[in-house]
């Protein structure tokens, strides 16, 4: 009864109709998210999100308190942090580490630690303030060869491995060049588990969703753990979606000005990027998908037995 209340005042076809007045959906839906359109769009958005994020955090802060705060961003690398002191960690690695705020944190603060980030499109822009014993590679998650194999105690991975294009070869890799009794920890956004299919309207926002964080499509969460289970034990599962919904409330006035003038936003949209404008998109929708228990947020720990 409650979850009916919610789709109805939760403005849904409104918000899609918003998005059909300034963008071309069909063409947006239709675009194929692979690597190349990775690439450019972490390319082009890196100076927009140093922006808005500061320190070039590329995911959501996890906000305990229901309250978004610039810190919250660092909250991963506190819970990562945990495991490396934990389990006396030498050797780390983070697949997908954008502009290498997590390792230059956690870099700092353990220099007995090595650590390496391995990204496709993005490099820390300022390698001066780099700690000593963190590295930086360009490369895919999925061939992971230039790496040792069997030496990392810890792998990570935040917001990226919904990107893999194979997430089997991503986990195997990841497998590879851990350790025995290693862990990976991913934390990422999924579709929740659900027993009734997605409506037209939901399935129109979800796909927009995912294309408009050049994702080509974002997995249900027990199909990514079903792939976790074939390499992996999980040992710990956290859904921490309440976590971070105050980081995603944070630019909504943004994109209401945005979708509610249709003529300055179509009029914006001829001179800014095309791959930096279409975030309003997930600004304005993803929200929404949570409050309909579509969207959500896992902290994942695997070992390698
Ligand atoms: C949402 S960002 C997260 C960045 C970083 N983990 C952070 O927390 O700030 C996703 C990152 O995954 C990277 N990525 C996507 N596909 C990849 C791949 N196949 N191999 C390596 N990195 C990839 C992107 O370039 C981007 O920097």
């Amino acid at each position: 009864m409650e979850q009916r209340v919610a789709k109805r005042s939760d403005n849904l076809e409104s918000s899609l109709n918003q998005v059909r007045n300034v963008f071309d959906v069909s063409n947006i839906l239709e675009k194929r998210q692979a690597r190349p359109q990775i690439i450019h769009y972490y390319f082009i958005n890196r100076l927009t999100l140093l922006f808005y994020n500061s320190h070039g955090f590329f995911h959501y802060g996890i906000s305990y308190d229901g309250k978004y705060k610039k810190d919250d961003h660092k909250e991963h690398a506190r819970i990562i942090e945990r495991y490396i002191r934990e389990r006396d960690a030498k050797k780390v690695m983070e697949l997908g580490s954008g502009l290498g705020p997590n390792i230059a944190f956690l870099a700092r603060r353990n220099p007995n630690v090595v650590f390496d980030g391995v990204d496709l499109s993005n490099k820390p822009l300022n390698r001066n303030t780099t700690p000593p014993n963190a590295f930086f590679y360009f490369g895919d998650f999925h061939h992971l060869s230039q790496f040792e194999d069997d030496s990392y105690d810890i792998i990570y991975i935040i917001e990226a491995l919904c990107y893999a294009t194979d997430k089997s070869r991503v986990l195997h890799e990841a497998r590879r060049k851990l350790r025995t009794g290693g862990l990976l920890i991913v934390f990422d956004g999924y579709q929740r588990n659900r027993v009734e299919p997605l409506n037209p309207s939901e399935g129109v926002m979800w796909r927009l969703i995912s294309k408009s964080l050049a994702c080509e499509t974002i997995e249900y969460v027990q199909v990514v753990e079903d792939y976790m289970r074939k390499e992996f034990s999980i040992t710990e599962v956290k859904d921490l979606t309440q976590c971070v919904l105050p980081s995603l409330f944070r630019f909504k006035r943004l994109a209401r000005f945005y979708f509610r003038r249709p003529t300055l936003a179509r009029a914006v949209n001829t001179f800014v990027p095309h791959d930096v404008v279409k975030n309003t998109i997930h600004i304005l929708l993803l929200p929404i998908s949570v409050e309909r228990h579509v969207g959500c947020y896992y902290m994942h720990v695997l070992q390698k037995e």
